[in-house]
């Protein structure tokens, strides 16, 4: 991390470890989906810890689930800071996205299945489940919660 990317603080901007997630999670969405993918969703986008200048980041990103034409992707970021050689890299910050692979009218298509190979692959599959579950609701809940608010303007007007 340079100079260029710190905020008022100093330390690095968030949105600047943000472009980081979404292009390891997009490398990684792009790569399972044989084809190009959008960011629909970023949730859970964590700062664990301060990224300062000089630090080395590592962006890790992990296709968790995939469903007919999206896919969640968990992405890690570690920092291993310039002034603590020989220290562990440290976690910075983490989040899920959901990426959908588009065909080339940029409308969704099929994505092949996730094929969990190891027991956290499996933990990861299965709360991106539990994630997508809420996400799908709460979106539900809201445009429900709207609709009855439009209605009821209707019959007010
Ligand atoms: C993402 C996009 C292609 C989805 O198009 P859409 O017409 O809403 O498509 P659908 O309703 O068929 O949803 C497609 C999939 O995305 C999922 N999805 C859409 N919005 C979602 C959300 N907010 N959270 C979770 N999943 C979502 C749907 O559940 C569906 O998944 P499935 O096929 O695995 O069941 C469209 O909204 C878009 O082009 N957005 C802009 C993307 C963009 O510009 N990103 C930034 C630059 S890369």
């Amino acid at each position: 991390m340079s100079a260029h990317d710190t905020n008022l603080l100093g330390t690095v901007h968030g949105g600047v470890v943000m472009k980081l997630v979404d292009d390891a999670a997009g490398a990684v969405a792009g790569r399972h989906s044989e084809g190009p993918a959008v960011t629909g969703a970023m949730d859970e986008m964590a700062f664990l810890e301060p990224v300062r200048v000089g630090d080395l980041l590592q962006v890790k990103a992990q296709v968790n689930w995939s469903g007919r034409t999206s896919m969640e992707v968990g992405v890690r970021v570690v920092a291993e800071r310039w002034n603590e050689a020989g220290r562990p890299a440290k976690q910075v910050a983490s989040a899920y996205l959901v990426f959908v692979a588009v065909d080339a009218e940029g409308r969704p298509r099929l994505v092949p299945p996730v094929l969990p190979e190891t027991a956290d692959d499996r933990r990861r599959c299965q709360e991106a489940e539990i994630r997508r579950t809420h996400r799908l609701a709460r979106r539900e809940a809201i445009l429900e919660l709207r609709r009855e608010r439009a209605a009821a303007d209707a019959l007010d007007d």
